[in-house]
């Protein structure tokens, strides 16, 4: 086969945070690495990352990282694995001192420390007063964070392939990673990489939905490849919707907005969060306030003539803490919804932002699933970190702040657990030619362009349906339909072409691809919240309100091969302090 080869330590693929955290651990220690990526590595979507991170510095209030560990814990509604929690959040407080010194310009305050801002669902003491927790660079904490991490892995010797295309991973029959087959999207050649160990570090499928904060990027290229190399995927149920995205544009305006003062009112005026929350109003966790949000506006509470949305106000700030603190807010909401924050509130609603679930991973970034139906597992030499995977640390709900985290953390992780992986395994595994036939094959599948069916029209109805029958409320007859719904648009796609008409050869493969990963991403998500009977955190049932811990507090497992659905149970014992357990959630 006369398929260009190159050979690595180290394959990473994904050039946000959690992949250029890794690649940078490893190059530093000498390591030989690739990270491939399908855009330029500043482009990748940490970029787009606002508020900011969380550690417990306690530089504006008392804090230390129980409270934050009880915080995430709490505000995953108590899925989340809690050795993985308290590891992230002993490790947080470290990790921002090392970014400032990798070069990020955190904001400061008067005596020089880092600036630290309220955020949602977090709070001192295990549940008392808001705390101040979230490390910020302004409203552009990601941006300040990948480009830093950019420049040092440029320092570090990384090479990099910018704009190819990961078509599949290749792992050998005993589940051992090899490497992956891409795609140069400019010319079109197939390049094989072979690799000692393979990172997964691809970012969310927040374009499932039609109104998301997501990139256009963000197609859920890597939970789909370790859906088809034979991985099951993990709670892909619970999708957070963001509460405030520019109304009708989706947009992301930062949680930052109300750490910094800002609230939201409905239509009648009111502040509704009083209701909802009566202790942290505005700044509840995610799930609640946009649930609360959309409870509003279904009941007639909206705001604007069709009463579809509510309103974010911090024009009572007045103009210098904005112009100091949000000057991006500002920005995208003069150009979006052509309103100056200063002067007017800005028109919001929820909105979809992050892909809780993800490829099961324990703490070192290791892939672990019953891969094949073995028992489960470590596999050798696969990886995945940041928000493709699953480790659990955000359980059923993220906290605002934990995902920069979560991406440095368990970035550098893989990094060191790979370093000592590689000590064991010296030698390639050269990558024989049979394996590469399927990869090879579903690439060509997009060779032919023609008449029929086109891959715009299906995303499009797979973004609505997502939207309509997989949102922030759910039923069983809506969820159920949503899984008809999407089946018949998977075997549409079978058949869908790239019409004569299409743009630019490649981009329009490409795209074809990325909806083959984002259907097969779906797939999971509708099926496994059709089959969990309960409310947890970002999963809301209108049929199931409750909580159910004694029948559903577990993780569920999702096979590609037959829409097959199993179960595990959360790891509730910490590393090295008493566990919580789970209570009532209440803001
Ligand atoms: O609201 C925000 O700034 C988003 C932060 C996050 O998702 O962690």
């Amino acid at each position: 086969m006369s398929i260009a080869r190159r050979k690595f330590d180290c394959l990473v693929i994904g050039a946000g945070g959690g992949g250029l955290r890794a690649a940078l651990q490893l190059a530093e220690s000498d390591a030989h690495v690739a990270v491939v990526s399908k855009v330029f590595p500043t482009r990748s979507h940490t970029v787009a990352a606002q508020g900011g991170m969380n550690a417990a510095l306690g530089n504006v209030t008392p804090d230390n990282w129980h409270w934050h560990m009880y915080d995430t814990i709490k505000g995953s509604d108590y899925l989340g694995d809690q050795d993985a929690i308290e590891y992230m959040c002993r490790a947080a407080s470290r990790l921002v001192v090392e970014l400032e010194h990798y070069g990020v310009p955190f904001s400061r305050m008067e005596d020089g420390h880092i600036y630290q801002r309220p955020f949602g669902g977090q709070s001192q003491n295990f549940g008392g007063e808001q705390v101040a927790r979230t490390c910020a660079a302004a409203d552009r904490t990601g941006h300040a964070i990948l480009h830093s991490l950019y420049q040092q892995n440029i320092r570090a010797r990384t090479h990099f392939f910018d704009e190819y295309f990961v078509i599949d991973l290749i792992l050998d029959d005993e589940g051992n990673a090899l490497g992956a087959l891409a795609l140069e999207i400019e010319t079109g050649e197939p390049l094989l990489i072979e690799a000692k160990t393979t990172l997964l570090a691809t970012g969310g499928a927040g374009r499932m939905f039609r109104t998301s904060t997501n990139a256009m990027i963000n197609t859920g290229d890597g939970i789909a490849m370790a859906l088809r190399a034979g991985t099951p995927i993990q709670d892909m149920e619970f999708f957070q919707f963001h509460p405030t995205g520019i109304a009708g544009v989706g947009v992301l305006i930062s949680e930052g907005v109300r750490g910094e003062g800002g609230y939201l009112v409905n239509g009648v005026g009111e502040r509704f969060m009083e209701r909802y929350a009566p202790n942290a109003k505005d700044l509840a966790s995610r799930d609640v306030v946009s649930r609360a949000i959309a409870i509003e506006v279904r009941e007639g509470r909206g705001c604007g003539p069709d009463k579809d949305h509510v309103l974010l106000k911090v024009d009572h700030l007045g103009a210098a803490p904005i112009l100091k603190r949000l000057p991006g807010i500002r920005d995208l909401s003069m150009r979006f919804a052509n309103v100056d924050p200063i002067e007017k509130p800005i028109p919001v609603y929820p909105t979809a932002h992050y892909t809780m679930g993800g490829i099961p991973t324990n703490r070192y970034g290791q892939v672990v699933a019953p891969i094949r139906h073995a028992p489960e597992e470590a596999i050798q030499g696969l990886y995945a970190v940041g928000e493709c995977a699953c480790v659990s640390v955000h359980g059923a709900n993220r906290l605002g702040g934990n995902s920069l985290l979560d991406i440095v953390v368990f970035g550098r992780a893989a990094g060191n657990h790979i370093i000592e992986h590689l000590k064991e395994h010296r030698y390639h595994k050269s990558i024989p030619d049979a394996l590469v036939e399927k990869p090879l094959a579903r690439l060509h599948r997009w060779d032919k362009r023609g008449k029929g069916e086109s891959v715009d029209e299906i995303r499009k109805e797979l973004q609505k349906t997502m939207e309509e029958n997989c949102g922030v409320f759910r039923t069983q007859e809506v969820l159920d339909e949503g899984v008809v719904k999407v089946k018949v648009l998977e075997s549409r796609l079978n058949d869908a072409v790239i019409t004569d008409h299409s743009k630019v050869f490649n981009t329009a493969r490409i795209e074809a691809l990325e909806l083959e990963n984002l259907m097969d991403v779906a797939l999971a998500a509708v099926i496994g919240a059709s089959a969990r009977h309960e409310s947890r955190g970002a999963h809301s049932r209108l049929d199931y309100p409750e909580r159910d811990d004694v029948s559903w507090l577990k993780h569920t497992l999702y096979f590609k091969e037959g829409y097959q659905l199993d179960y595990k149970p959360v790891r509730m014992k910490p590393l090295s302090v008493d566990s919580f357990p789970p209570k009532e959630r209440i803001y």
